[in-house]
């Protein structure tokens, strides 16, 4: 069912949604959205994007619990690229506890409560209970000495979201999967030359659902922007 929203309405009401109804997104609403973020521009069209569109609840199921496992024995991240900085510094430090704190102040949890933080976290890996998710991975011989397809990979990202928008589809896109992508290109199945780089999980928000109130405001243009006339 399209939604008929234009462009600026579908960025400024995207938000990242983390409780999903358990209501399969349709393959046909699916393609649409794939064939739009196809569309990406990338550069020389190299379009590096290998992606996984996953809706087997078994296959999600299986991932998921995967990384869960992984991490509940002790494990490390396993990963192929390293998205976060290793040493945090300012502003991004202080938006990066700002967004984070603002999220738990609307779950009503306690910085402190580690457990809940954890189960949290691997709500991630429960795919926030939606039933499809995007694996984007890129060919390793792009990323050789070279950035290129992970600004590629980036406008693919906004560009499937944005698209989803149109057909009242809501997303998360998650960095947690990108720390454990090599578990996951195992647990998948994929051809040993892909490299995880994120993941977007899609599907219809629980409105009902408080955290998916939450939208972390952004730094003001003159924080970010500098004009020159
Ligand atoms: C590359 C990337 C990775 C992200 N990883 C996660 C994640 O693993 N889990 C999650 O809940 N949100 C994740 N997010 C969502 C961000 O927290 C969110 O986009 C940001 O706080 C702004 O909020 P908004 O998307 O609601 O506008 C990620 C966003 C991006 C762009």
């Amino acid at each position: 069912m399209m939604k008929n929203i234009n462009v600026i309405d579908a960025i400024s009401k995207r938000s990242s949604k983390r409780k999903y109804l358990a209501k399969p997104v349709p393959k046909e609403i699916l393609e649409e959205i794939l064939k739009a973020a196809n569309m990406t521009p990338s550069g020389a069209n190299m379009q590096p994007w290998s992606v996984y569109a996953v809706s087997n609840k078994d296959v999600l199921d299986k991932v998921g619990q995967s990384v869960i496992s992984h991490i509940e024995a002790g494990g490390d991240v396993d990963q192929f690229i390293q998205y976060y900085p290793l040493e945090w510094v300012n502003p991004y430090k202080r938006r990066r506890i700002k967004t984070g704190s603002g999220l738990y102040k609307v779950l009503e949890v306690d910085r402190h409560d580690m457990e809940t933080r954890t189960e949290l976290w691997h709500d991630n890996f429960r795919w926030f209970g939606a039933q499809t998710v995007i694996f984007v991975f890129v060919d390793k011989a792009l990323i050789d000495g070279a950035q290129g397809p992970f600004i590629d990979c980036g406008a693919y990202m906004q560009t499937l979201m944005l698209a989803a928008q149109e057909f009242g589809i809501d997303s998360c896109p998650q960095g947690s999967t990108t720390e454990y992508g090599k578990i996951i290109a195992k647990t998948l199945e994929v051809p040993e030359n892909l490299a995880l780089l994120y993941s977007v999980v899609l599907g219809y928000e629980d409105k009902g659902a408080i955290q998916n109130s939450y939208q972390p405001e952004r730094a003001p243009l003159e924080e970010l922007v500098t004009f020159i006339d």
